[in-house]
């Protein structure tokens, strides 16, 4: 079925709904070294360098636009250009529509063991996929020390992985996959396919994701996929996970903020725009904010194999809501997932207060030093929180 079939199927009265009110403590990130143990040696081995063409081009920034052929397999369908009102869309748009149809790319960086095969992934209860920039170094770095660590909870294995693309600026390329190829030998934990890592491309990345996860862990019991920027209660997650029951990794979880009763947003100057050239729709189904989704294995591999039919769209969490509706599942909402944030009660209580996070599941958005902190501060058996408790923003 074509995304447009599938898009007015979901005609519904529609509200604009706020939603990017972001709880931001501001304060710059505290610089963090990555590598504590000063004698350690690292060798820099060779690594694959980006193809010529890219590096040709001097464009630096955002200019997807230029009319590069990747050594890829995948061609650009310039019949796009036909398309009417194409010559007036923003460049990125340009180029979304241009390679819409690419889905396959070469992966830079693996780790096919990362859940110790296919056959012995069941082992692992929770994996956190998350999704990162190049450039976001520091964020990984503390989610590795924090709530992506590692560890055995009880007897849930977790198990991490960063999942990212080439550096979206031509210049960088180079040192940024050098670095990934340095993170990826001391800890095995980076996925890098060698497509542009942009905000467009997001949804992209979710695919290849999916098709790595159905080759070497389609065994994971509960996967959490997010962003580098959120911070997640690990206790929480899987203990709310384990409360599912035995059998609950077999059956439909698709946990997040829900938001509903949006469509596209139609300005050009959004990040968000998306206009009638990519869907003629004025409706998205339900779906979950993708700064930070619990899906079962069973939603996971529903989403998959739905996705094999269902046209890219460049929103990626709206796209994951258009693979779940094909497949018939619904998401939910939690009340532990707070992509917006946390309220607190008065303006004369910090919202940075351990208390509030030590009931949710995962809150948007953290930076390192902060996530550090906190970790620490909801693990601390001498916190006493009395009778507080979080108020939830509405959306
Ligand atoms: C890159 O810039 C140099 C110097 O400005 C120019 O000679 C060259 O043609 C440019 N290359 C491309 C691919 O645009
Ligand atoms: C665009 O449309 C014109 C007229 O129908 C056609 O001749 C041309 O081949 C098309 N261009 C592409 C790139 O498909
Ligand atoms: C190229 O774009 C045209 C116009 O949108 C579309 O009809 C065609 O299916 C596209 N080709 C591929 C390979 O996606
Ligand atoms: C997505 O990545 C491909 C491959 O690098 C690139 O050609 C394309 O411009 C990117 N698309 C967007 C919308 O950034
Ligand atoms: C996904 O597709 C595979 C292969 O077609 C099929 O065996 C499996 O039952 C499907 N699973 C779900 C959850 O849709």
């Amino acid at each position: 079925m074509l995304l447009q079939e599938i898009c007015v199927n979901m005609r519904r009265k529609f509200f604009k709904t706020e939603i990017f009110v972001l709880l931001a403590v501001g304060i710059p990130s505290l610089l963090f070294i990555l590598w504590e143990d000063q004698n350690n040696q690292l060798v820099l081995e060779e690594i694959e360098e980006p193809s010529p063409e890219r590096l040709a081009d001097n464009n630096t920034i955002d200019s997807p636009a230029v009319k590069i052929e990747w050594k890829s397999s995948c061609k650009a369908n310039y019949s796009v250009e036909n398309i009417s009102g194409f010559s007036d869309l923003p460049p990125h748009i340009k180029d979304f529509l241009i390679y819409r149809h690419c889905r396959s790319f070469p992966i830079i960086i693996d780790a096919p063991s990362k859940c110790g095969g296919p056959s012995a992934s069941k082992g692992v209860f929770l994996l956190l996929a998350i999704k990162s920039s190049p450039g976001n170094y520091e964020r990984r770095a503390v989610i590795r020390q924090t709530w992506g660590a590692e560890e055995t909870y009880g007897t849930a294995k977790v198990r991490r992985i960063f999942i990212s693309g080439i550096s979206k600026a031509n210049m960088e390329v180079k040192r940024m996959n050098k670095l990934l190829k340095i993170e990826s030998q001391k800890f095995g934990d980076i996925l890098q396919w060698d497509f542009q890592d942009t905000f467009f491309n997001l949804t992209l990345k979710q695919l290849l994701f999916h098709q790595w996860l159905d080759e070497n862990c389609p065994g994971a019991n509960f996967i959490f996929n997010g962003d580098d920027d959120v911070f997640v209660n690990t206790f929480n997650v899987i203990a709310f996970s384990q409360g599912l029951g035995e059998h609950g990794a077999d059956k439909h979880l698709y946990v997040g903020q829900l938001i509903a009763n949006v469509g596209p947003i139609r300005e050009s100057q959004s990040k968000y725009y998306v206009p009638v050239q990519v869907t003629t729709s004025d409706s998205y189904p339900r779906y979950c904010g993708g700064g930070g989704i619990l899906m079962s294995r069973f939603t996971c591999l529903s989403i998959s194999n739905q996705s094999k039919s269902i046209e890219l769209f460049p929103i990626d969490d709206v796209y994951l809501g258009m693979c779940l509706e094909k497949a018939g599942l619904v998401p939910a909402s939690h009340m532990g997932m707070r992509t917006v944030g946390v309220k607190v009660p008065s303006d004369t209580l910090d919202s940075f207060d351990p208390c509030y996070y030590r009931e949710l599941l995962m809150v948007h958005r953290f930076v390192p030093y902060e996530m550090i902190v906190m970790w620490n501060a909801i693990q601390d058996s001498k916190l006493d929180c009395g009778q507080k408790h979080a108020i939830y923003i509405g959306v």
